[in-house]
């Protein structure tokens, strides 16, 4: 993918963090999810008082895009802070892995950490899952 379309990526997982309900934590965290066709779905973490059912941006972005007939993707980026302050990388967690593993091809799926439009790393997705198991596990 070329930087412009990175930047475009990591400016739309940035603008996410305004909508963050994350009043336990105070971590926000954005993302954008790129489909094969070129549409974007954003996401953002959605804490609750009984903390377990809490979702993480990736997957509300996965699960927009999913309950809206998506299928194919080839990157999501990933942004996050303490108090929406993006300093750091914000890896995505294990679930969130797990959950990319079943829609995305971990041999090309993109995962991109960044804190700004110029500092930013990518990663396959093969990388961040090793041994991943997947939809081609469970299959007879
Ligand atoms: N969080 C995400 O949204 N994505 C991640 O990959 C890491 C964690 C959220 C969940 C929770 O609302 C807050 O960050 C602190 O864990």
């Amino acid at each position: 993918m070329d930087k412009k379309c990175i930047q475009k990526l990591i400016k739309q997982a940035a603008e996410q963090i305004q909508y963050c309900y994350a009043p336990y934590s105070e971590f926000k965290v954005g993302a954008a999810l790129l489909t094969k066709e070129g549409e974007v779905y954003t996401g953002c973490n959605i804490e609750n008082a009984a903390y377990t059912p809490t979702n993480c941006a990736e997957r509300t972005a996965f699960f927009k895009a999913v309950s809206e007939g998506e299928r194919q993707f080839q990157a999501i980026c990933i942004v996050g802070g303490k108090k929406g302050v993006l300093d750091n990388y914000t890896p995505p967690c294990g679930i969130c892995r797990q959950v990319m593993m079943e829609f995305c091809n971990p041999e090309t799926f993109q995962i991109i950490l960044a804190t700004n439009i110029e500092k930013y790393e990518v990663y396959l997705l093969k990388d961040l899952l090793p041994m991943g198991f997947g939809p081609d596990n469970i299959k007879k």
